[in-house]
């Protein structure tokens, strides 16, 4: 399926950031993409405007409610001036997913991937090309209706915005410090811990405040019943190298099937690698450090790609994997998919796109 999609170039282009300094999500492009979806009519007025603020209702009911979801992925300058996305279809099937948890109308996918690909194509003087540089792209849905009442909104905006980004975490490819939350839970099956919504997120917060105060740069989450299966770390997936053993709790409802889990679970098992997907007790993974077989443990997300856990605290217990050091499997993942994604590595999986 093909949209007609609107363009209007800004007047006033602004200067690109210092690449070497980028933090993450810190600036934006000049354009943004927005459709928008009237019921009866359906999704229409696809276009590419310049960045801008939102005029909305003060009784939109994403303000109220919540209603809305998003996305996350990057394009990239290879060294020979290629622009790559990477598993944009994976994202626009996402995107489904987290648009049905809410109630939010579906948007056909390669309409989408066609909507990411041209507002790139717009911006792409606006990708960085140092190392470790990506352009980050955020697509999000957010309830417009102005109404008190809580229901499904009848009209919402799909909206695409870009940030160039450098790394996610201040400590870059080192390893980081995580707290065990045993107080806090994220989700619990039944609700949307699955789905990318921004509830999720904000009821991730006071725990990692409380984690940060503590010294730690994120926190481990545990199931929401009992807290003592291992859901994710932070806002990303979580890998366990366990013996030769590669764990990594299944996604069967409470946690977001990652799409850099989905990679990083095909490379390895394409290295010989066992992966098992299953419910993990964290007093496995205990009894694995104490026994001395805790190789690594790293987390998976687009925004950090790989982060490697140097140490866990649980319990006012500290536990030091790996010496704190990357391990060779994490460092071998992050250099094979970034790797693929910046086109430095042929991409034998199909994974990038050319825009
Ligand atoms: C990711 O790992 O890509 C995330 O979900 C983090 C993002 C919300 C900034």
């Amino acid at each position: 399926m093909s949209i007609q999609i609107k363009t209007v170039k800004t007047t006033r282009p602004l200067p690109k950031p210092d690449q070497s300094d980028l933090g993450f999500g810190r600036y934006h492009t000049d354009h943004m993409f927005i459709m928008d979806y009237t019921s009866g009519i359906g999704w229409h007025d696809a276009r590419i405007v310049p960045y801008a603020e939102l005029e909305l209702d003060p009784s939109s009911m994403v303000l109220h409610y919540g209603q809305a979801v998003f996305e996350g992925l990057k394009a990239y300058k290879s060294r020979d001036g290629r622009v790559l996305l990477f598993r944009a279809d994976k994202n626009a099937e996402r995107l489904n997913i987290s648009n049905d948890s809410v109630c939010i109308p579906p948007i056909d996918t390669e309409i989408t991937v066609e909507a990411i690909r041209k507002l790139v194509d717009f911006d792409r003087e606006w990708i960085p090309a140092a190392e470790g540089t990506s352009l980050y792209i955020r697509p999000f849905v957010i309830a417009t209706d102005p109404y008190l009442g809580v229901k499904a909104s009848a009209t919402y905006k799909f909206i695409i915005i870009m940030s160039p980004v450098g790394s996610y975490y201040a400590e870059g490819l080192n390893p980081v410090k995580i707290y065990v939350e045993t107080k806090y839970a994220r989700s619990v099956k039944g609700g949307l811990g699955y789905a990318k919504v921004p509830g999720n997120y904000a009821a991730s917060l006071k725990a990692q405040v409380e984690a940060k105060k503590k010294g730690y740069s994120q926190v481990l989450w545990l199931d929401g019943i009992g807290h003592k299966y291992i859901e994710e770390v932070g806002t990303s997936n979580v890998f366990f190298i366990v013996g030769d053993e590669v764990l990594t709790p299944s996604a069967d409802g409470t946690i977001l099937a990652g799409i850099t889990r989905a990679t990083s679970i095909e490379l390895l098992k394409s290295w010989g690698m066992k992966v098992i997907e299953r419910k993990i007790l964290f007093s496995e993974i205990a009894d694995a450090m104490n026994a001395g077989n805790l190789k690594e443990a790293f987390a998976t997300g687009t925004a950090a790609v790989i982060s490697p856990i140097g140490e866990l605290c649980f319990d006012g217990r500290v536990m030091t994997v790996n010496d704190s050091k990357i391990g060779p499997v994490a460092q071998k993942l992050y250099d094979t998919i970034t790797g693929i994604q910046s086109g430095k590595i042929a991409d034998i999986f199909n994974w990038t796109t050319e825009v």
